[in-house]
Order: C-alpha cells, then sequence, then structure tokens
C-alpha cells in the first residue's frame, strides 16, 4: 500500500536557522550517525535524552562548560542571586509549622545541577529556625554520574548526593525543582496529509536530517497542515519515583510553561522547542548534538493530570511574580538590603522571570498545604 509522502515544510518552517555544513558535527554527533547507521531513525525524544544526558558527551555531563550561568548558555532564577533560595526557604518554613514541625523533614531536589540552589536554601534555613534547620535531610537527586562528583565535592556533606530517588524514603517532606521539566526529553510531532506524524532523526548525506513515522499522540485533531508540537515527556516514569520517596509531601515545581489550551492553540504553529547557546536561541535543533542545551515550555495540565493519577493533589498554579511575593510576604517586611531587593525584582519583573515562569505545588498525604492562593492565578 502506497502513502501519500509526508510534508516536511512544517518542521523546516519551525527551524528556519542555517544548517551547519554536511559532515561539521560533534563527537555525539558521529557516534548518533552511527547508532543511526546500525538501527536506523531514532525518535526525537531519544535524541534530545542522548545530546542532554549521554554520560560523557551530553550537554549537561561536560561540567567543565559552566553552561547555567552569566558567562554560559543560559541563567535561572537560581543564577539571580540567594533570594530565590531564601523565598523557597521561607515557603518550606511555613509548610513545615503548618504541620506540627516534625523532628525529621526531607527536601529533594531533582535537578540541582551544581547545587547553588540547595546551599542558597540551607543558608537561609539556618538563619531563619535552628529548630527546623536541625530537622531538615536535604538529599539532591542527580542521575549524572559526573554532576555527582561535582555535587558531592560542592556540597561537601551538608546534602547526601544521591543516584535514583529509590534510595530515599521519607515520611514527611517536600520536593523543591527549578527548571527540571522543561529539560526533560519530549516527542515532537508533525501535521501532515490531515494526521499526525512523530518527527524522527535520521543521517542524509553526512548531516543528521528529519524523518516521520505515523503516530496518534493526544494532541487536537483541528491543527494545520505543517503544524509543530512537542508532546508531554515521559512525565509518568520522572514523577512515580519522586512521588515513591514521600508519605506525606509539598512538592513545588518552577517552570517556564504553559497550559495545554495555549500550548496547542491554533496559532501557535512552531511549537516550543528551542535551542539555547550562548544566551541565544537561534540554532538547528539537529545540529551541534551536546553542545547546545534543547528545551521545550511545559505543559503544566499534563504534569497536573499525571500528579493526580499517581494521588497527589494539585494547587492552582500562579506566575512566578506571584508567587514569590506571596513566599516573601515576611521576608518583605523584615528589612531586605537594597541588594537583596535587585534580586527580587528580577525574579519577578514581568520581562525577566516574573510572567513566563510558573508554580505548581501538588501535595501528597495527609498534609496541610498551607497555602492561600487567589481564585484566577491559574496558568496561562
Ligand atoms: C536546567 S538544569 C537545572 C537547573 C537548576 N535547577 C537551576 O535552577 O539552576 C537541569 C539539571 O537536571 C538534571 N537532570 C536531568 N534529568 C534528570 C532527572 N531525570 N532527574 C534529576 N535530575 C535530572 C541535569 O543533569 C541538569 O543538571
Amino acid at each position: 500500500m502506497s502513502r501519500e509522502p509526508v510534508n516536511l515544510t512544517g518542521l523546516q518552517q519551525a527551524f528556519p536557522y542555517p544548517r551547519s555544513a554536511p559532515g561539521a558535527t560533534t563527537d555525539l554527533g558521529r557516534l548518533i550517525r552511527d547508532e543511526i547507521a546500525r538501527s536506523g531513525p531514532l525518535s526525537f525524544a531519544d535524541f534530545m535524552a542522548q545530546c542532554l544526558y549521554h554520560p560523557e558527551l551530553g550537554y549537561y555531563a561536560r561540567p567543565e562548560v559552566p553552561v547555567v550561568s552569566k558567562k554560559g548558555d543560559f541563567i535561572t532564577s537560581v543564577t539571580v542571586g540567594p533570594v530565590f533560595g531564601k523565598l523557597l526557604a521561607h515557603r518550606l518554613h511555613k509548610f513545615w509549622l503548618a504541620n506540627g514541625s516534625p523532628e525529621s523533614f526531607t527536601v529533594l531536589e531533582p535537578g540541582a545541577h551544581d547545587g547553588t540552589l540547595c546551599l542558597d536554601i540551607l543558608a537561609a534555613i539556618k538563619a531563619l529556625n535552628p529548630k527546623f534547620d536541625e530537622a531538615i535531610h536535604y538529599l539532591v537527586y542527580e542521575p549524572l554520574p559526573v554532576r555527582r562528583q561535582l555535587l558531592q565535592a560542592k556540597l561537601g556533606g551538608k546534602a547526601s548526593v544521591i543516584a535514583t530517588p529509590g534510595e530515599a524514603k521519607a515520611e514527611v517532606g517536600a520536593l523543591v525543582a527549578n527548571e527540571i521539566l522543561d529539560a526533560l526529553p519530549v516527542p515532537l510531532y508533525l501535521r501532515s496529509g490531515g494526521q499526525w506524524h512523530e518527527a524522527l532523526v535520521t543521517s542524509h548525506e553526512s548531516s543528521l536530517d528529519w524523518d516521520t513515522r505515523p503516530a496518534t499522540p493526544s494532541l487536537p485533531e483541528n491543527l494545520a497542515e505543517g503544524y509543530v508540537a512537542e508532546g508531554p515527556p515521559d512525565l509518568s516514569s520522572f514523577l512515580k519515583p519522586l512521588a515513591g520517596v514521600f508519605k506525606n509531601a509539598l512538592f513545588i515545581w518552577i517552570d517556564y510553561g504553559l497550559d495545554e489550551e495555549t500550548l496547542y492553540h491554533p496559532a501557535r504553529t512552531a511549537g516550543t522547542l528551542r535551542c539555547y547557546s550562548k544566551h541565544q536561541s537561534n540554532a538547528h535543533p539537529l545540529d551541534n548534538p551536546g553542545e547546545q542545551d534543547l528545551t521545550a515550555d511545559v505543559n503544566f495540565s499534563a504534569v497536573e493530570e499525571c500528579a493526580c493519577s499517581l494521588g497527589f493533589q494539585t494547587h492552582p498554579a500562579m506566575n512566578q511574580s506571584r508567587y514569590l511575593t506571596y513566599c516573601g510576604k515576611d521576608w518583605l517586611l523584615s528589612g531586605p538590603t537594597p541588594q537583596e531587593i535587585g534580586q527580587f525584582q528580577t525574579l519577578i519583573h514581568p520581562s525577566q522571570f516574573g510572567s513566563r515562569f510558573y508554580a505548581l505545588e501538588m501535595t501528597k498525604g495527609d498534609v496541610d498545604p498551607a497555602t492561600v492562593f487567589d481564585q484566577g492565578d491559574q496558568c496561562h
């Protein structure tokens, strides 16, 4: 049976950047081409996983390159300064107090990267309440061996570094995660011939190039020819082991993202996948494997749905501006320094981190969420 050829123009329009010369690639690019020659095209999600997390050549596995920094490829709220950690420490403190000030309270941070947020939160907790400080067991979870070594050296025993969430069990605690959901590998889809196709990565004339296979993702069917969209990552495989650590907990996810309706709006024809290098996002996702960041907006509706299926109660997501202002109510009245106020302004300013980033909280077990969320704060 012959199939209509798939029109790849949508993918070309979604990523209209000049390509590297044929044959010009990275060591990881050569490995990926060899793998494709042996086993056939890779799904985009598998390609992205290798680009970011190959144990030696992946983007996050090259510790000599400070990718998350002002001198690197992109900055996060953590890079702005210690105020971000301080505000999260206030939020954790409020939750701890509301739940009977337990003698042992575990904080788990996946994607702790270089450990800065962990140290900022711990320092703030120490200054806030010695009893809370005594109760804290801080765990950072990092799957890449090379990053674990670095984290161990940097944290110097102040937190435990774990390779899998299965190593931890806690009666009560919290998970804190900043910009990790956007770094999970996503599948990529293209609308052609009135149906969805999954984007694959193949090798063509010494370059990596697009290929496709028919797919039935749970994406709207009414989108235009050439529409490109990424699907959610494998959230269940990521969230389930994290949920399994705690009997009772507050989970805080902070990231850039949208709800499903906005993410798959008919006008948003090119998806949100992008590459970062030196604070610019104008490179082709198939070029320079392992040497540029690949990221996509978080589908917060999918995260909430997955969390509900795992027994969490989710609370309305709110933009970072509102969330941090709420977390910092007491701190703002306690006389922060002008330098701290400057950091706070960067974190909440709509053109910086305030309006593109959202905080999503969810709770598990028998806990008081200790929230005062306003109605109408949902992300969109
Ligand atoms: C974008 S960075 C996080 C930035 C950091 N949290 C900050 O705010 O500056 C993503 C980090 O998540 C780590 N990571 C990737 N997959 C992970 C997973 N499944 N579990 C935990 N950490 C993961 C990566 O190695 C990398 O260090």
